[in-house]
């Protein structure tokens, strides 16, 4: 199969209805099992008394994809394809335009396969000045060929496009993809085509390791998402829906990954100061942004809780939710006596327990 020659895409709604699975078992099912952690709980911030500083006059404003945030946050893409799928793009991303934060759609793939479904993830009317963030799946994306995803990048008039990594979710998913060859080169050929800063590899809840990270910089990649373990399983979704084998080893597998704690920290240390990092997976604070800068994270991102207080209240739960995240990290970066994001990875933070082990083996 050759990345410049693609095979046409199979036309059929399977893809769509899938996402509305999808998004009934996210909005009830236990996605993130309690017992898979972050770590973020064993980083603990050094509380400033004395902080010199007005919540009035911090400055949060954090540079991404050639335009600049309000606040260091990220809706990590979620939906599209269905009627349903695209009000929840649309609500939630009339709520990153008033925050000023980054939103990303849901993987484009049935648009790929029928281009009559644009209208459901295309938000640049409800954000003309959002940062947004295009998605498909890396498999997809070798079958495509860089013409077809830059077809989908365009469709949505995004800023970047982001390919997400899913190995997890496809092996458990029955009737998922079982080749993962093809990737780097088809990331390199990406970068090449729309820009280095037009480019975001993510993971979806298993983290991305120090060595996939130096590969994708070697590739060209300048964007990472490290979407780690503590947060949505898409292994636990997918064995929600399974039935035999692929559910019990689904269940097997529903706490594999790379925390996101243990990811941020051990990606930047090896890519160091190049790359745009952003922390998602299980982030649900603002708190947990501001651990996660200390790390070594530009950017904060969320999905299922934005997804959930949604379904609870439609935009006006989604912009509590945003407000809740933003006053506290505002409050993080007072009591630690930040004014801007960066400075808090100046101010000593204590690391304790397994994430110390996973830091010091990764
Ligand atoms: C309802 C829902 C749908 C998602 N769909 C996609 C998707 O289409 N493409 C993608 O890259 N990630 C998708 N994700 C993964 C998220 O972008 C994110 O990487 C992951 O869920 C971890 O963040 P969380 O714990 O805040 O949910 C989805 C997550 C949720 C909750």
């Amino acid at each position: 199969m050759s990345a410049t020659n693609p095979p046409p895409m199979p036309v059929d709604d399977t893809t769509a209805r899938r996402k509305d699975a999808h998004l009934d078992l996210c909005a009830t099912e236990e996605v993130a099992p309690v017992e898979n952690a972050t770590l973020f709980e064993r980083v603990f911030l050094v509380h400033c008394a004395m902080p010199e500083l007005s919540f009035d006059q911090l400055d949060l404003t954090t540079p991404l994809f050639g335009k600049r945030l309000k606040a260091p946050l990220l809706v990590t893409g979620m939906t599209g394809g269905t009627e349903r799928a695209m009000q929840v793009n649309r609500d939630v991303a009339l709520v990153a335009e008033e925050f000023g934060v980054a939103f990303g759609v849901g993987s484009q793939r049935a648009m790929a396969e029928r281009p009559e479904l644009t209208r459901t993830f295309a938000v640049r009317d409800v954000a003309p000045s959002t940062v947004i963030i295009g998605n498909i799946g890396l498999v997809q994306a070798v079958r495509l060929g860089v013409d077809g995803v830059h077809r989908l990048f365009e469709g949505v008039s995004a800023d970047a496009m982001a390919v997400h990594l899913n190995p997890g979710q496809e092996l458990t998913q029955p009737e998922g993809d079982r080749d993962f060859r093809g990737g780097y080169a088809i990331l390199g050929e990406l970068v090449k085509r729309l820009g280095a800063d037009r480019v975001l590899v993510k993971e979806t809840g298993c983290g991305i390791s120090p060595d996939v990270a130096r590969r994708l910089v070697e590739v060209g990649v300048r964007n990472i998402d490290v979407s780690g373990l503590g947060g949505t399983s898409w292994v636990r979704v997918e064995q929600l829906r399974a039935e035999g084998v692929a559910r019990e080893v689904g269940a097997q597998f529903s706490g594999w990954g790379i925390p996101t704690a243990a990811a941020v920290a051990s990606v930047r240390k090896a890519v160091g100061p190049g790359v745009t990092l952003i922390a998602a997976g299980g982030m649900r604070t603002g708190l947990d942004v501001a651990k996660a800068i200390t790390l070594g994270a530009d950017i904060g991102g969320m999905a299922l809780p934005l997804f959930r207080a949604h379904q609870e209240g439609g935009v006006a739960k989604v912009r509590e939710a945003m407000t809740t995240i933003v006053t506290a990290l505002k409050q993080a970066l007072v009591l630690t006596g930040c004014r801007t994001p960066p400075e808090l990875r100046q101010k000593p933070r204590v690391v304790t327990g397994e994430l110390k082990d996973w830091m010091a083996a990764l």
